[in-house]
């Protein structure tokens, strides 16, 4: 069931779905999440189930403000205390390591937990809610933090609107809707166990950012490798994640050109679909009986914002090739490019 986030009893209602131990649709800046409180392993145990997600495979748990990071974290670097104070709320998740005993089923019994403070106005308030301690009995215990991997099934295109998450888990399912998400892709996540940061996933925020705010050098996750540490469990280590029904296939504005005119410019009809999506900046398709365009935005922002509802819009209308043109060569478009390359795996 979808609930306005606006209504007066909505946040109330939320809040009693998670002292339930029972799951929630919750609405970030960057994506949709599947919420439960991640204090509760049995409810974080629905969490996997709902998804088909492996039980080892960590999730992040969405805190209100710093002050409930103590209670997951043992220890937590300066560096990661700068990132804190300048990007929470925000789109940025860390890895710190994990005090024994707490959130174990959210970390996927991983002795480091990931941490975020969303910036979402919805999730902001039923996070405070349930941290501020109210009443008495099991109400006046505070609920630290939500455990929330994003609100699809394991492996497909992340949901940002509240529409997404009830396609992809039914009408069962409680959903706070709070708008199409401004952000679009997941959160930045950064490792901060190895005693600099490493960059396990892109985002928003981007690596010249982190490493200006922290005086330090950032690795990525390949450099790791290179040092030989064992592998971070994340999504970006699996190849294939992200990915709609239609194959993707990245092309650049040469090819595409080439390949559109190949198909030739038959007009639309009612009767055939078009089986292949095209997705561009530069080159502009003519709809036709085998194409359905869509143009790119110019900018990264606006791009990430509209990129998984325009492979989910694809989907829906059947096609079975996507064709998206390559991107520019700038570190600000790493996080949409880190989605497509593996979109198109
Ligand atoms: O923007 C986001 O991060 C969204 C919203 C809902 O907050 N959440 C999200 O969650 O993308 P999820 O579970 O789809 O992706 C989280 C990634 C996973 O790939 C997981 O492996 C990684 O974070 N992760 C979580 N805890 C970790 C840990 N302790 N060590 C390494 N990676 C971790
Ligand atoms: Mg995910």
């Amino acid at each position: 069931m979808i609930l306005p986030a606006s209504a007066p009893e909505s946040i109330a209602a939320a809040a009693d779905q998670i002292r339930a131990g029972k799951l929630l649709g919750l609405p970030t800046e960057t994506v949709y999440g599947l919420a439960a409180n991640a204090d509760d392993d049995a409810a974080v145990a629905q969490i996997f189930r709902a998804k088909g997600r492996p039980a080892d495979h960590p999730l992040i748990v969405h805190v209100a403000h710093g002050g409930a990071v103590a209670h997951y974290a043992s220890e937590v670097p300066e560096f990661a205390q700068k990132l804190m104070q300048a990007f929470w709320p925000g789109p940025l998740t860390l890895i710190l390591p994990r005090r024994p005993g707490v959130a174990n089923a959210a970390a996927g019994g991983n002795p480091s937990i990931g941490l975020r403070c969303p910036s979402h106005p919805v999730a902001q308030a039923l996070l405070t809610a349930l941290f501020e301690a109210a009443g008495a009995g099991p109400e006046a215990l505070p609920v630290w933090g939500l455990a929330a991997p994003s609100a699809n099934q394991f492996g497909r295109v992340s949901p940002t609107t509240a529409a997404h998450v009830q396609g992809e888990f039914g009408d069962d399912l409680l959903i706070l809707d709070g708008g199409a998400c401004q952000v679009g892709i997941e959160s930045t996540i950064i490792d901060c166990t190895r005693g600099q940061p490493v960059l396990l996933r892109p985002g928003a925020i981007t690596p010249d950012q982190v490493q200006t705010v922290c005086g330090l050098n950032m690795l990525s996750k390949e450099e790791l490798l290179a040092h030989a540490a064992p592998a971070p469990k994340a999504s970006g280590t699996l190849e294939s994640h992200y990915a709609p029904s239609a194959t993707v296939r990245l092309m650049t504005a040469k090819d595409l050109k080439t390949a559109l005119t190949l198909l030739g410019h038959e007009s639309p009809s009612q009767e055939v679909r078009p089986s292949i999506a095209v997705y561009s900046r530069t080159v502009r398709a003519k709809p036709s009986v085998h194409v359905l365009y869509r143009r790119m935005p110019d900018d990264a922002a606006s791009t990430a914002q509209q990129l998984f509802a325009a492979l989910r819009d694809f989907d829906a209308q059947g096609v079975k090739l996507i064709w998206i043109e390559t991107l520019p060569d700038d570190p600000l478009w790493d996080g949409v490019r880190d989605r497509l390359q593996r979109a198109a795996c």
